[in-house]
């Protein structure tokens, strides 16, 4: 019957067919770059700030939708090592977005029992954000349910420079040995340490790169890619993605 009803809206053309998500199968760490705010915007007539804007908002959407899920953990790029090129009205503005967004939703992520984390390069970061952050890190640090992790001023490259570096230094003060540097040390030693790897990568507004996106972490996450521009995302798009996860067959190299 609902194989019927999904044919039937299917010929329809419409995005409304009741999908089907088995709850044995949720990707545990879904990680999404949030791409096409200033297009989205510009298609409106608008600033390109006022996509960002709109663009908070789908974080908040797609943060519930997740919990909802059952996904485990959430890693939301929102600002690369690279986005620092661009004009600084447009960073002064992408600085003061963590803020907004966490004095408008933190008690509803509280409500729902979402912990708040953060990757990237702490030092860069004007002391504003990163107190705002601090605080919602710290108010929900005993929270048991999705894990909000926002990469901020992140880069892929850099967190791997950050990893042979610490390493570097336990070899130099003599706790680890060269010979016992393997793929489980790079890995304990990066931004997402505490974190399983993604099983699912999203990325937004029809560009097909990683744009310096968790390059470790990323070598067996399934990719999804959508035209879709990020602050018209939603949850029918998170369970598309997840449906789409669910029908691929992940084999790390081996036979299924
Ligand atoms: C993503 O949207 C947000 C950030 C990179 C901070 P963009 O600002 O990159 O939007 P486009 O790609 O120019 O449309
Ligand atoms: C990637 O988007 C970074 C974030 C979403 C934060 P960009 O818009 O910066 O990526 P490029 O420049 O198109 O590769
Ligand atoms: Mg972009």
């Amino acid at each position: 019957m609902i194989k019927r009803i999904q044919a039937w809206f299917k010929q329809k053309g419409t995005d409304h067919a009741p999908l089907e998500l088995s709850s044995d199968n949720i990707p545990k760490h879904v990680a999404i770059i949030m791409d096409g705010n200033g297009r989205w915007a510009k298609k409106r007539g608008l600033p390109r700030i006022a996509g960002h804007h709109s663009g908070m908002k789908a974080v908040k959407r797609v943060t519930i939708a997740a919990n909802d899920l059952g996904v485990k953990v959430l890693t939301m790029y929102a600002f690369s090592t690279e986005n620092w090129k661009r004009p600084k009205e447009e960073v002064d503005f992408l600085m003061k977005l963590p803020q907004q967004f966490l004095a408008i939703e933190l008690d509803e992520l509280i409500a729902n029992n979402v912990q708040v984390r953060m990757m990237g390069l702490r030092d860069d970061l004007p002391s504003h954000t990163i107190q705002a952050l601090e605080e919602a890190i710290d108010k929900t640090k005993h929270n048991t349910g999705l894990i909000l992790n926002f990469a901020l001023n992140y880069g892929g490259q850099r967190e791997i420079v950050e990893s042979v570096r610490s390493i570097a230094q336990h070899v130099q003060a003599g706790k680890l040995k060269i010979e016992d540097i393997e793929e489980a040390v790079v890995q304990e030693h990066l931004m997402s340490s505490e974190l399983p790897n993604p099983d699912l990568l999203i990325r937004t507004s029809g560009e097909l790169r990683l744009s310096n996106f968790m390059l470790w972490q990323i070598a067996y996450s399934e990719l999804w890619f959508t035209d879709v521009y990020w602050p018209e995302f939603n949850e029918r798009h998170l369970k598309e993605a997840v449906a789409e996860y669910q029908r691929r067959s992940r084999r790390y190299g081996g036979l299924q």
